[in-house]
């Protein structure tokens, strides 16, 4: 309060000792795109209402341009060092003290701030005036969530039972333990004619073929290892082998 009690005098250090102290501990919201943050706010609401008019550009008074969240965050008193803004500390701020002691829009002039205006601007202060903050109780609407686009059922002819497709979406996963000459159980996927020379397909019959019936098996030992493949690609599998498991 130091310089701020010189610069403005007795009268002001007298208000400002009947005047309560500024709000902390305010929680912070982040600003999202389209959204006004706090500071927007406090400019449409307030700045550009009351004070821009005398506190812009090289005639601004006392030397004090408020039109910018730069000139408002980084300005200070016509001291030249007290700072308007104590990110945090609104004691500090030569701003907030400015208009809880009605110095500031020129009283004779004008009607005093209203409350409400004071307190939005000590609030954004002690919550440390950010320049992406947004005001309290700002509704910030939940992006939406993508919509997974349902899962046709499979079908008799489903376009996805397919050997690129299953080879793509299932096959790959089981390289690890069954391709090249160390395949486990010599079922080996590293490409078609491996898979079919693996002789674990019945072609046409998916019920006599080792592999669709070993995938079926579930309970404790289920293949993969790692867990059962879900009823959709089991039936993807079956429906490709009773197709004649071609190279489609
Ligand atoms: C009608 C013109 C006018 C308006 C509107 C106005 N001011 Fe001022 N302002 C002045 C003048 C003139 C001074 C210089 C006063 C002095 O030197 O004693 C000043 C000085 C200031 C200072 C510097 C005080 C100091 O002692 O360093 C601040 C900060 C300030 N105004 C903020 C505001 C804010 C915030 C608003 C809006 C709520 C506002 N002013 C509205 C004319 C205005
Ligand atoms: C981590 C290693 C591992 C992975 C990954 C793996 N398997 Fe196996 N697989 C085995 C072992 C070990 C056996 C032999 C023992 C058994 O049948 O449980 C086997 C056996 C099989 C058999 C039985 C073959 C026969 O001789 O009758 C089939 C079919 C099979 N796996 C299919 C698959 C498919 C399909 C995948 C991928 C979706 C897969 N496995 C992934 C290790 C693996």
């Amino acid at each position: 309060m130091g310089l701020l009690r010189r610069q403005l005098g007795p009268f002001f250090l007298a208000t400002a000792i009947l005047t309560v102290g500024c709000n902390r501990h305010i929680d912070k919201l982040t600003s999202q795109a389209g959204h006004q943050t706090w500071f927007q706010k406090i400019q449409s609401d307030v700045l550009n209402r009351s004070c821009v008019g005398c506190h812009k550009g090289p005639s601004a008074k006392a030397g004090v341009q408020l039109d910018t969240y730069d000139h408002v965050r980084f300005g200070t008193l016509k001291d030249g060092t007290t700072p308007l803004i104590t990110p945090g500390d609104c004691d500090n701020s030569g701003l907030a003290l400015i208009l809880r002691m009605n110095f500031m829009p020129p009283p004779d002039l004008n009607k005093p701030l209203d409350v409400a205006s004071k307190k939005m601007i000590e609030n954004w202060i002690d919550a440390g005036a950010d320049k992406d903050a947004l005001a309290p109780g700002t509704e910030v609407p939940t992006p939406p969530t993508p919509v997974e686009p349902p899962k046709p059922p499979v079908s008799e002819n489903d376009s996805r039972a397919t050997y690129k497709f299953l080879a793509e979406k299932v096959f790959k996963d089981c390289r690890f333990c069954h391709s090249g000459p160390d395949a486990q159980n010599g079922l080996d996927f590293t490409d078609y004619n491996s898979l079919i020379a693996s002789k674990k397909i019945v072609k046409g019959v998916p019920t006599e073929s080792p592999l669709y019936q070993r995938l079926l098996q579930g309970g404790d030992d289920p293949m993969p290892p790692d867990g059962q493949l879900s009823p959709d690609t089991l039936k993807l599998i079956h429906n490709w082998i009773l197709s004649g498991a071609k190279d489609n």
